[in-house]
């Protein structure tokens, strides 16, 4: 069996600051130096990327678990401690003193904007909020029931049609103003989604109104009566929307990086975003959480859920519990927690029958040995989902309202992996385990081939009535 030992000779993992690795072979001789990657915070890599060449062989992570994709100076989630840090700055920090635009210009550019840089910045944003006129009609084309992620996947697609001017992603100035055009546009395509949804008239923005209060005003104001802002609910969303922007390499921001290393423009790369986010073990989660928690109706019905959740024989799962690295709460979570806990306070909501509920969940499950030693804790969709139903927005645009906040950390990685020289197209080796090679056999030689057939029996036949979608 090979073995990886570092550099100067001690047994992998004994000494902290060897600067190398040795694969060697079964007879001790070296055949490949992998090199020791350090980080500032967190643990370091191997440097794999000359192993193939070397020794003649991968490394296998299909979900990528311990495999580092790109090196990056963004975000930074200790796991174990509950400790999210955008570019250093701890999240309840800026969660309680800045605003959605000032996190989305420190993600990209890495540092907090002075008074004159965030106004530009804010401005730029600002003054690129309208859409095209004719990509409101784009609406037209989808069912009135079309889920808005569906929608805005559509559209947000549809924005490199429309500015061929900002795709060539090799000049600073257009990818600068693709990021200003995709960040200023996402609320309003998604308010567009809602209203759309609900046949009521579009809303064009607001340049007098922040970004936060702006996106309620599309989505909630009607021709037919005066909006009355309501300042309590734009600083729960402008919370809503930092604590969601950027969470390191999940799986809609690597998709975003690996469609955009192949130079697609990033009107693309965020459509393909919005598709990954849309699952529900991803940006989905926060709307199955409360829909689950709709489901289970009372407190009296929680131990039956929680039984449920640790039956291997059931597929249900507690949403909202559980996170790939966080393995202590969620940091996120907690944010969350006490925003909504403010958001009842502000709006004189006393006891909501459905943050009773979430609490009590959470006290059994944080009770409940099953959930304990898997480290299973309420992650951030499990009270997002309820800021956002406090908030008044529709179940169905819970993951969108993710996407626009998230807009802001796909487009920091996306320029992180543009100006970065170390990456190139993404590529990755598989292990194959499929026939070696083998003859083409003529179809006459084949047989019938009925008892073992690969295809279902057949799917139905569309009737007319589902065609035409009635
Ligand atoms: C987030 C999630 C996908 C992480 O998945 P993962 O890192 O692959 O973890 P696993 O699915 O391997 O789970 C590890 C163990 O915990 C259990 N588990 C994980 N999440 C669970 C949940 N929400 N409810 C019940 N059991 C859960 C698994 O069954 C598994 O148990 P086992 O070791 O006995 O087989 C997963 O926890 C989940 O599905 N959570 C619910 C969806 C959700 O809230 N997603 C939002 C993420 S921000």
């Amino acid at each position: 069996m090979p073995e990886l030992v570092p550099s100067n000779g001690h047994a992998a993992g004994h000494t902290a600051h060897a600067d190398a690795y040795c694969l060697c072979d079964e007879d001790g001789r070296e055949v490949a130096r992998l090199p020791r990657l350090e980080a500032t915070l967190g643990v370091g890599a191997v440097d794999v990327r000359h192993l193939l060449d070397d020794a003649k062989i991968t490394t296998y992570d299909p979900s990528f678990s311990s495999t580092a994709s790109c090196s990056s100076a963004i975000t930074y989630v200790d796991g174990d401690a509950g400790v999210l840090l955008y570019r250093g700055i701890p999240i309840d920090a800026l969660v309680e003193k800045s605003t959605f635009l000032e996190v989305a210009y420190l993600l990209l550019f890495g540092e907090l904007p002075t008074a004159n840089e965030l106004d530009t910045f804010t401005n730029d944003i600002t003054h690129h909020t309208m859409l095209h006129e004719q990509l409101a009609s784009f609406y037209n084309g989808f069912r009135r029931d079309a889920h808005p992620m569906a929608v805005m996947l559509g559209v947000v697609g549809a924005l490199s049609a429309f500015y061929p001017d900002s795709i060539d992603i090799l000049d600073p100035a257009q990818r600068l103003i693709s990021i200003e055009r995709l960040i200023a546009k996402m609320p309003s395509i998604a308010a567009m989604a809602y209203k759309y949804s609900v046949g009521q008239p579009f809303v064009y923005p607001h340049n007098e109104l922040d970004y936060p209060s702006n996106f309620m005003r599309m989505m909630f104001s009607v021709p037919a009566e005066e909006y009355r802002q309501s300042p309590v609910l734009a600083k729960a969303m402008n919370a809503l929307l930092i604590v969601q922007a950027d969470h390191e390499q999940n799986a809609s921001t690597s998709t975003v990086r690996s469609v955009g290393s192949s130079r697609a423009n990033p009107f693309a790369c965020v459509a393909a975003g919005i598709s990954s986010l849309w699952g529900p073990l991803h940006g989905g989660a926060n709307e199955a959480v409360l829909a689950m928690l709709q489901r289970i109706g009372s407190t009296a019905n929680l131990p039956d859920a929680i039984r449920r959740a640790k039956d291997k024989d059931d597929p249900f799962r507690l949403m909202g519990f559980g996170h790939r690295v966080y393995k202590s709460y969620d940091p996120r979570a907690k944010v969350m927690r006490r925003i909504y806990e403010e958001l009842l306070e502000e709006t004189r909501t006393q006891g909501d029958p459905l943050f009773e509920l979430a609490k009590e969940l959470e006290r059994l499950a944080l009770e409940d040995d099953y959930f304990v030693s898997r480290k299973l804790y309420p992650n951030v969709d499990f009270y997002s989902g309820l800021i956002m139903k406090a908030l008044g927005i529709p179940l169905n645009m819970f993951t969108a309202i993710f996407a626009i906040s998230r807009t802001a950390g796909w487009l920091s990685h996306w320029k992180e992996m543009i100006e970065d020289p170390d990456q190139r197209i993404t590529r990755p080796r598989q292990l194959y385990i499929g026939p070696t090679q083998r003859p083409y056999v003529p179809l006459r030689a084949r047989g019938d081939g009925a008892s073992g057939s690969k295809l279902p029996a057949g799917l139905p036949m569309p009737s007319e009535k589902s065609i035409v979608g009635g």
